[in-house]
């Protein structure tokens, strides 16, 4: 089922992904994360450390990569996860695998890498962005449902959103490697977080809208086990938001009182 948490703020969203991660940790010594990059996550990274969260031991997946940078480019999502996740919290960078970082051919790099979440056990643990196309990792409009890790072209809305971490629009990739939605579906828990009023719509497209191909997002309705966390920006078009509202606060059994 899709749970919905409407917080009062990215900060308190930042905190109760981190606070998921500490929870699948501490239930499974062995866990393995899946990381993504964006401005979105980076607040449940400074979560992970004000909270004492120890990640330094635990082998994370990136969901997606751009082709075409060199090696170390600063803006390659390899670099970028060294930068804002793994060296902060301490994490051993041999740990960390970002599609298409093996130095193989990029044909079969995502064969490689959905082997390699396969030795490690599979993703616990998903943490999500969504896109203003309404993607999931890089998976663009018209992606299938059931894909794999791949090479996919970018839109130019996505490439244009992604322009500010470059000097300009013309240096940003125009095709990428990344986790596909069926990959995406095999994690056993997923974290969507979106903020602010430019992702309401696709977050209401994903969470209740049909499941299509034409918003990405939307396949997270075939997880059973996805918690989305909104804003009231990001989640002020959702049409059941004030039943989720209530789920939310009464998603302990504990909670459930009988009806007068
Ligand atoms: P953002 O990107 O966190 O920078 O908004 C999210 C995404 O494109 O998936």
């Amino acid at each position: 089922m899709t749970e919905v948490a409407l917080v009062p703020s990215p900060e308190a969203g930042a905190a109760l992904a981190a606070g998921l991660i500490a929870e699948t940790l501490a239930q499974r010594a062995d866990a393995v994360l899946g990381v993504a990059t964006g401005s979105t996550p980076l607040g449940v990274w400074a979560q992970l450390r004000d909270q004492g969260v120890d990640v330094a031991s635990t082998p994370a997946f990136a969901l997606d990569e751009y082709v075409g940078l060199r090696t170390g480019h600063p803006e390659s999502y390899r670099s970028v996860l060294e930068r804002e996740y793994a060296a902060p919290l301490g994490v051993d960078p041999t740990l960390l695998r970002v599609p298409g970082d093996d130095g193989g051919p990029l044909a079969t790099a995502g064969a490689r890498f959905e082997a390699a979440i396969t030795r490690a056990g599979g993703i616990d643990l998903q943490i999500l962005g969504i896109g203003r196309t309404g993607h999931i990792g890089f998976n663009e409009p018209g992606s299938s449902l059931a894909s794999r890790t791949r090479v996919k072209a970018l839109t130019e809305q996505t490439r244009s959103d992604n322009a500010r971490f470059f000097d300009h629009a013309g240096q940003v990739p125009t095709h990428c490697l990344t986790q596909g939605l069926g990959t995406i579906l095999q994690a056993r828990t997923l974290v969507l977080l979106a903020f602010g009023s430019a992702k309401s719509n696709a977050v209401t497209r994903a969470v209740e809208g049909p499941l299509s191909s034409s918003c990405p997002g939307s396949v997270i309705q075939l997880h059973p086990h996805v918690i989305v966390i909104v804003d009231e920006e990001a989640g002020a078009s959702l049409e059941y938001r004030d039943y989720y509202r209530f789920a939310w606060e009464h998603r302990s059994l504990d909670s459930i009182q009988a009806p007068a």
